[in-house]
Formats: C-alpha cells, structure tokens, sequence
C-alpha cells in the first residue's frame, strides 16, 4: 500500500432526478487492494422547477443549444453547493478534501449505435459543469466519466460494476449488486470471480414507472410511493401484470441499458391505457408496476444469470431498496437467495451509487482504467473522466 489515503467526495443524480446524493469516502492503496471507507452521505431535492426542467429535457423535449448551456451551468452550482454543504455536514473544511468525483445529471443516452445523418453514432450526455463544482468547492473534480467507454466503443454504461467488484466479490459466495434508482441495474459477481467475470445490464424500470404513476395520480403532490403505501393498498391484476411481462427489452440479451428514453412519458401513456383496459385503480396500477419492477428483474436473473452461475445472495442498494414491496416481491420469487439491502454490508442504499464515483475519481486521478469491457462492451480499458482542476490557491 503505497498511496497515502485521500479523502473524496462522489456526487451524483439518477434517472429518478430526485436530487443530489452526496458521499464522503476516505481511500488508499491501488486493485485489487483499495481500501475505501465511506465517512458518511448526505443528500440534497433539487427545487421543483429544476427537477420538471431536467425530467422535460430528459424526456427529449426541444430545447435550444442556450438552454441547455443555462442547465448545464446551474446544476453545476447545484453540485457544488450539495458538495459544500456535505462538506459543513461532515464538519470538514473542503480543503481537506483531494477530490470530487461529479456523475452529472444524464439528459441522453444512447449506448447503441444509431442512425444519425447518415452515420451510426453512439453517445451519451452529462450535464452538471465540473468546472464551475471545482471553482465554487476549490477541489479538483473529475466529471463526464462515461464517454471514454464509447469512445472506446462501449455502451459508456453500467460502470458501477467495477466498484461492485472492488466491494463485493466474495470468495465462496455468487453475488448480485441490485440497484433500485429510476432504473434497474445488477452487477453479477460470479463466486471467485476475475474481473472478465463480471457481467452487468439494466434489467429495465424500477422507480421510474413507480414515480411517474404517483405524481400522475396526486397531480404532482406526491412524488413517489414512500414504504409502498399505495401499492400496498392496491389489488393485484394479475392479466395487467403479464402483459407489462410480455415487455421486449426483458427478452433482450446484454450487454444492453435502458433509461427516460425507453420508460418514460410515452411509457406512462401505455400503462395508463393498459390500467383502463383491465379496470385497474390507480393504486391498482402503482401495485403492478411495483411487481413489475421485482419481477423484471427476476426474470433477468432466471434468463441471463442463473444458468452461467450460482447466486447466493442479492445485495440490493439505491432509493428503491426502500420500497418494502419490491423486496419482499425479491424474496418471495428468489427461494433460497439472500435477499440483503446494502447497509447490512456497511454501505447505506442511498450512499452506494454516490460512493461508487468518488472510487472511480480515485482512479480517475490514479490514471488507471475503471470500465470493466465485459460490462460496458468496450474493446478495452478505459481511464474514465475529464479533470477540472481547483484554481491555484
Ligand atoms: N422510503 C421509500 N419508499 C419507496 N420508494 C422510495 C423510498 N425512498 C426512495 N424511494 C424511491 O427511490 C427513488 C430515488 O432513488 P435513487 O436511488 O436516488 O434513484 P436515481 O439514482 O435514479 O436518482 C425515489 O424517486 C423513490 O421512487
Ligand atoms: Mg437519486
């Protein structure tokens, strides 16, 4: 263990775009023996008209190059100020701090190659300005991390998986890494496993339906189904349920990611249509795509996991891993499968995605790749990021 340790702060916002989680994480030492210890997370709700100006420009509504020049300067302020204010949280003055790791706020992702003016091209779109967070915070911050793994010929996604690998491999146990954000997406860490191993995808919605449905239903009172209160009050339907089964993506082989693209807006518009043909309530509606969400996501593992290798346990992180519904529906459909939220291993859910790039800025700052190609599909390693460095002191 040669490097002295490093104290860093990983930021980042979803697909759910309900805000900015913030991670303190102290690091040292290089893979496969780095050693990351998170200090402490905190979290900041984007203001209302910020977060239905990201989720209408995720949506791919027209917005103008100044526009989206405007968005990308405020969410940097934004991250900053969440970077500062964890800062006061944690009692820690920012100079300690070596470095930020900054996902940004996804407003487009295509991880497969399409048309577009007359060459296929594939690309991806972070916004959240690191140069404004390294200014206003006075840390070296590392941003943009997933278009090195394009560049490279990768779908620039999932790149938690590395992470996953530094965490939770385990010698004797097969594992999965579950996180619940906007999206769903499992890290496979087959027992034993190198990191060629590793596999991963999005295995398609989790909160995102949840969410849109809710707000939908209480005209915007509410923002999602908190400990699954309405779901809970719903009856299940169990034709609807199969139908949102008979969903494509499911049946798609990985690598493969998903996002607002896929299940968004017009989505909603389908399960809506869906719940008046089968005369569903609305906490009808919010039920099933609960269910779904669980169900999805076995049915991945049934597909794509359980017949490489054996999985022993689900370690299951992001805002979703609160949602009582969903992992019951986990443990129900995974007989004997451990079913474990992440803090029961040390990392609380809402912390995990956050901590993630505050370990990929270390090794951003180390020079050394952190894509795993098995994951993202990329012809080789990548160094992810581009460095906005503090201002000289
Ligand atoms: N107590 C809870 N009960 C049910 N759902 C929850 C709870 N807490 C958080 N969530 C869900 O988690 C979502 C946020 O998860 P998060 O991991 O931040 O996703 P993302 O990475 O997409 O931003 C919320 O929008 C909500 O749907
Ligand atoms: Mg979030």
């Amino acid at each position: 263990m040669n490097e002295k340790p490093m104290l860093v702060l990983g930021t980042m916002s979803g697909t759910s775009a309900d805000g900015i989680d913030v991670a303190l994480a102290r690091i040292s030492g290089a893979p496969p023996n780095l050693n990351a210890k998170l200090l402490g997370h905190t979290s900041v709700k984007f203001p209302p008209v910020l977060r239905k100006e990201i989720l209408r420009v995720a949506e791919q509504h027209p917005i103008t190059a100044g526009t989206l020049s405007q968005l990308n300067f405020r969410l940097g302020e934004l991250f900053a100020d969440a970077a500062l204010a964890a800062c006061r949280k944690f009692r820690i003055a920012p100079k300690k701090i070596a470095l930020i790791g900054s996902h940004g706020q996804t407003i487009f992702h295509q991880g497969k190659p399409i048309n577009y003016l007359g060459h296929t091209t594939t690309s991806t779109l972070q916004i959240g300005e690191s140069a404004i967070i390294a200014a206003r915070t006075g840390v070296t911050t590392v941003g943009d991390f997933r278009p090195a793994d394009i560049a490279l010929g990768g779908q620039g996604a999932p790149l938690v998986p590395y992470v996953d690998y530094l965490l939770y491999r385990h010698p004797k146990l097969g594992r999965v890494s579950l996180n619940l954000g906007g999206i769903a997406n499992l890290t496979v860490l087959p027992r034993a496993a190198k990191p060629h191993q590793v596999f991963a995808f999005d295995t398609g919605p989790a909160n995102m339906l949840i969410d849109a449905l809710v707000s939908h239903f209480t005209h915007g009172r509410l923002r999602f189904d908190e400990n699954a209160r309405l779901a809970s009050q719903g009856r299940s339907v169990p034709a609807l349920l199969d139908d949102l089964l008979r969903d494509p993506y499911l049946k798609l082989a990985p690598p493969k990611s998903t996002g607002r693209e896929c299940y968004g807006h017009a989505y909603l518009k389908k399960l809506l249509a869906l719940g008046r043909r089968y005369r569903a309530k609305p906490n009808d509606l919010i039920r099933a795509a609960t269910i779904f969400t669980a169900l999805s996501v076995v049915d991945a593992l049934n597909r794509f996991v359980a017949p490489k290798t054996k999985i022993h346990q689900f370690i299951v992180s992001g805002g979703g891993a609160h949602n009582p519904l969903i992992l019951a529906q986990l443990s129900a459909a995974l007989p004997g499968i451990e079913v474990l939220p992440s803090s029961r291993l040390g990392i609380p859910e809402s912390a995990k995605e956050a901590f993630a790039f505050a370990l990929l800025a270390y090794e951003t700052f180390h020079q050394r790749p952190a894509n795993l190609p098995s994951a993202t599909g990329a012809r080789g390693p990548a160094i992810l990021g581009k460095i906005s460095y503090a201002p000289p002191r």
